[in-house]
């Protein structure tokens, strides 16, 4: 009989694709997507640490599953992503009913691991504590990065892809270099290869995934750069548009510029975290960049791609932020005119710098500044969104919007929503879409 599985996936881009990659071997390993919680032999949180809320999310999840352990005993609860890594045995400790614990690292380990489960346990039906079998994966694994791991993806024309895992930039608050290890890139040639198997497959868009695309190549012998993977990448016939995330500014180069404004399929929209307008919360977070070196490159970036949009993160409330700090935070989004933001409160994370630092905010203080940030950006985003009432625009169709069954939604080459009330043949297609309406999240429009 099939065995099902379903993945709860929390936190970012990253994570979201690495459950494509657990769903790609369960699939390949003969396992159903399960249609909700009492039809599934196993459950997959995957997931987050970036900031407190997150943990606590998947913390109130997993304390929920005692329960459907109990009714359901030969269930598998298996914990991945970030917080698997950081935490590691210490969750057997604490939630003992958990049955498998590996980091983003070792998703390739899934595969032993059913396989293993599976023999060691042959009637899942008849789980016996006795003869449990817990198991962990969470060592470094330093050729990860040239495993072509199968991938299972949700349709509608566009696609992850993967280009480099980890992040060296130990900024000060972040996480994400303990839970996601070294930076290492992927060769050129494989992803050319992935992007060209899903363009076979009706893939128009490509998203070049990593935590600082930027500095690709950095480990690769082959004197690759990140501006010219775009190039290689770019020739993928059938390939519409091409886009990545994330940029880091320090590593933003004029050669990435240059390829911006050069190959028509990149898509005029970049996500450039700020994360401050105070050089001094900057250097404290060490970011590797001045605000005018930030200016500089968005001056760069809005001269060579016209209409080029350009969205960030903001973090409000890092240690020592003075009022002053924070007022410039406030200018900085005013002067810049970002077309939409990412805003979160300062969170503590263990094992971070910042956590050492003195001086930390008041969670008021945070939630306000916050607020403020939020208010602020609102208007600039209705404002720039309302500039494209009357204008058409080109949208690649995702699907039914999670909102309104009854209507399509897609996005433009700038990365914004577009909803339309559209025949479901238009899914994967590139369509031009007239906007009549505008609102703070999405655009509503007509089809040309
Ligand atoms: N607290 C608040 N925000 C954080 N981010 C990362 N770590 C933290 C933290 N400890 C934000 C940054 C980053 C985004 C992905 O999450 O803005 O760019
Ligand atoms: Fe975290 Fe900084 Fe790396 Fe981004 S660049 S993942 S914020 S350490």
């Amino acid at each position: 009989m099939k065995k099902n599985f379903l993945i709860h996936t929390f936190g970012c881009q990253m994570n979201v694709h690495d459950s494509e990659k657990m769903a790609g071997i369960l699939t390949e390993s003969g396992f159903n997507e399960a249609g909700g919680h009492e039809s599934t032999d196993l459950i997959i949180l995957n997931t987050c640490s970036i900031r407190e809320k997150a943990e606590q999310k998947f913390f109130s999840e997993l304390g929920r599953l005692k329960a459907a352990k109990k009714r359901k005993p030969s269930l598998k609860i298996a914990v991945a992503g970030c917080i698997a890594q950081q935490e590691g045995e210490d969750i057997f400790k604490r939630f003992p009913y958990v049955d498998y614990v590996f980091g983003p690292n070792n998703i390739g380990k899934l595969k032993g691991w059913i396989d293993s489960a599976i023999t060691l346990n042959p009637e899942l039906g008849t789980y016996n504590t006795a003869n449990r079998q817990q198991a962990i994966d969470i060592a470094d694994n330093p050729s990860y990065h040239t495993m072509g791991l199968p991938v299972k993806r949700e349709e509608g024309g566009r696609a992850w892809v993967s280009i480099m895992y980890g992040c060296d930039n130990y900024c000060a608050y972040c996480v994400v270099p303990y839970t996601r290890g070294r930076e290492r890139s992927r060769p050129v040639e494989d992803i050319l290869h992935e992007v060209r198997t899903l363009s076979a497959n009706g893939c128009k868009e490509v998203t070049l995934l990593g935590q600082n695309v930027n500095s690709y190549g950095k480990n690769l012998s082959d004197g690759a750069d990140f501006s010219r993977l775009l190039y290689v990448i770019h020739e993928a016939e059938g390939i519409e548009r091409v886009r990545f995330v994330t940029s880091h500014p320090k590593d933003l180069s004029p050669h990435l510029v240059t390829a911006m404004k050069v190959l028509p399929k990149l898509c005029e929209h970049i996500h450039l975290p700020l994360q401050a307008g105070s050089d001094s919360v900057l250097k404290m977070m060490n970011r590797g960049y001045t605000y005018n070196e930030y200016v500089e490159k968005i001056q760069m970036l809005r001269a060579a791609v016209p209409g080029i949009a350009i969205t960030t993160d903001i973090i409000t409330g890092f240690p020592g932020e003075s009022e002053d700090d924070f007022n410039m935070t406030i200018s900085a989004l005013t002067d810049m005119e970002f077309d939409g933001i990412f805003a979160f409160k300062y969170s503590k994370r263990p094992g971070t710098a910042a956590l050492q630092f003195p001086f930390h905010i008041e969670e008021d203080v945070k939630s306000d500044r916050l607020a403020k940030v939020i208010e602020l950006q609102e208007s600039i985003t209705s404002g720039k969104n309302r500039r494209l009432i009357g204008e058409t625009l080109e949208v690649l169709v995702e699907g039914a919007s999670k909102t309104d069954r009854s209507r399509l939604t897609g996005r433009t080459r700038t990365n914004k929503i577009v909803n339309y009330c559209g025949d479901k043949e238009d899914i994967g297609r590139l369509v031009n879409i007239k906007i009549l309406e505008a609102g703070q999240h999405s655009l509503f429009g007509e089809k040309i």
